[in-house]
């Protein structure tokens, strides 16, 4: 059967891709970030998972007020890194799974969590900047990618509770395939930040460590947390956040954490990174 090993979440900042794409990780602004996933890219190449099931945002780049899916989860064969007005990232193409997502789409949605499917679409920097950031820059992405855009752009975006109920859903629907694959879940997005009106480049170093905190050892407790506490503590942008409680609910209770990074600014946000393994899938020694 399929099986979740780990969790990661990451922000997704697009000058973070730009630096990368750019040949600027080396400068004195972007080194001390770039040195926060140097243990991830180590650990990654080790967990070597088969697929990521990738949950991120859209930043009205696929859609937009025409059209705005709570959660909507990619089906199709590939997907092409998005134009967002000045080229695409020069990154490579996203490969999917579509029997596993289909099959993710089935048993959640049976599970009373609606989904939009989606054959088609083009991804921005919310799910390209964490592929980056966790696989550096080879010719092809090493494994098969899912992606599962959540609405945090138009409001409302989703509770928490919402969100971290849906991570067990997903969980369910993954081990319920029956193909031995290595899956790791991705919540990416956050972590403080607020690009428009009054507050524009607020960060809430305290707050967000508290939330990094709990996300590992109280992660109900965290799911219980309204969305406008995020919007007042964590920016009109850190509601992002809440796409880091599906990953969480996919998890077990009990997680081993491997890694921890924060690190404040990168352009207007404050940067968050961990590594969770699921207790039950680590390997004693
Ligand atoms: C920035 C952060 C984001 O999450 C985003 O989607 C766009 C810009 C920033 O900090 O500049
Ligand atoms: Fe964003």
């Amino acid at each position: 059967m399929a099986r979740i090993t780990a969790g990661v979440a990451t922000s997704h900042v697009p000058a973070i891709g730009a630096a990368i794409d750019q040949g600027m990780t080396g400068t004195d602004y972007w080194a001390p970030l770039f040195r926060g996933y140097e243990f991830s890219k180590q650990w990654i190449a080790k967990s070597k998972p088969d697929v990521v099931f990738l949950v991120y945002n859209d930043h009205a780049t696929a859609f937009g007020l025409d059209l705005f899916p709570t959660f909507a989860l990619g089906c199709g064969e590939e997907f092409k890194p998005a134009d967002e007005g000045w080229g695409p990232r020069p990154v490579p193409i996203v490969k999917g799974h579509p029997d596993l997502a289909w099959h993710i789409t089935q048993s959640v949605i049976q599970d009373d969590f609606d989904l939009t499917v989606i054959n088609e679409m083009d991804v921005d920097h919310g799910l390209t900047v964490p592929l980056s950031l966790m696989f550096g820059q080879p010719e092809a992405w090493p494994c098969r990618i899912i992606p599962f855009a959540v609405n945090v752009v138009v409001y409302p975006p989703p509770s928490g509770q919402r969100c971290y109920n849906l991570g067990k859903a997903i969980r369910r629907a993954i081990e319920s395939f029956d193909e031995d694959l290595n899956v790791h879940i991705w919540g990416t997005g956050g972590m403080s930040h607020q690009l428009q009106g009054p507050r524009a480049g607020l960060i809430n170093k305290e707050w967000d460590n508290a939330f990094l905190d709990q996300i590992v050892a109280n992660p109900r407790g965290l799911a219980a947390k309204p969305h406008l506490e995020y919007v007042r503590e964590a920016g009109s942008e850190g509601i992002e956040l809440v796409m880091w409680l599906i990953m969480r609910g996919a998890l077990d209770d009990e997680v081993v954490q491997r890694h921890r990074f924060y690190h404040v600014p990168a352009s207007n946000t404050a940067v968050g990174h961990l590594i969770l393994e699921n207790s039950s899938q680590v390997e004693e020694i």
